[in-house]
């Protein structure tokens, strides 16, 4: 690539697009680009982070792996994109690894270059700050979906126990609680609250796995397939 189409590019990235033609060829005669085959590793996690990087093509997943090698993929990016700068915001190591998932070309900035650009250009760092909320906003989205979703897993536990003391069979398949606790005791026994309990009923009963009858309650026999108990 030459310094004009890397211009060309930066112009098309949120935190350089408002600067005028000057400053971005002066940051264009500043960078690399590298090319990356499919599925190399950019950085690991706990590298020192020594550069950020924009995306001229392909695309790239930030992933986390578990103990067991299993992948957490925190966000994937594409062309137009950035990412590497919170370890040149933050002076701590890389917080995930990056890997290419096609081939791709990246533009290299390094971290001095990087962090003199913000400094001098303060409406291009209020930029970065707003992608860093846009990231937040969809990590806290995440968060309250997983913390949800292991919430119901804890309320179809429990009514699966409550099953096995109080329960008794019915006709057509099913068991029936016959005494249920109110919502505000389950809330209590699985450390949540009643309005989450009162969201996880309505959501199993919507989905035809339970039946809330009086003060008895109805397991049918999907909710045993099906309700991650
Ligand atoms: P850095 O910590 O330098 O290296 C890994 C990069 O992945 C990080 O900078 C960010 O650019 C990006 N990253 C880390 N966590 C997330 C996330 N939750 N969502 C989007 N991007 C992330």
């Amino acid at each position: 690539m030459n310094q004009s189409d890397i211009r060309e590019l930066l112009k098309g990235v949120s935190i350089f697009s408002a600067m005028d033609e000057a400053v971005l060829s002066n940051l264009a005669g500043l960078v690399v680009t590298k090319e990356y085959p499919k599925d190399s590793l950019v950085f690991s996690q706990d590298d020192p982070g020594d550069a950020m990087f924009v995306i001229a093509r392909g695309r790239v997943k930030v992933v986390l792996y578990g103990e067991s090698g299993r992948e957490v993929v925190l966000s994937v990016f594409r062309a137009g994109d950035f990412f590497g700068e919170m370890a040149l915001l933050d002076n701590l190591p890389r917080s995930a690894n990056v890997v290419t998932l096609e081939a791709a070309t990246l533009i290299v900035l390094q971290r001095d270059t990087f962090r003199r650009y913000l400094e001098q250009h303060p409406s291009a760092a209020f930029s970065v700050m707003a992608e860093l909320c846009r990231r937040l906003r969809k990590a806290d989205e995440i968060i309250s979906n997983l913390s949800l979703l292991d919430v119901y897993g804890r309320v179809a536990r429990l009514l699966r126990e409550l099953a096995q003391t109080d329960g008794e069979e019915i006709e057509g398949g099913g068991i029936r609680i016959r005494k249920r606790p109110t919502q505000q005791d389950i809330a209590g026994m699985i450390n949540t609250s009643r309005e989450t309990v009162s969201r996880a009923l309505s959501e199993f009963q919507r989905r035809g796995l339970l039946d809330l009858q009086g003060k008895t309650i109805i397991l049918r026999p999907q909710f045993y397939r099906e309700s991650g108990a």
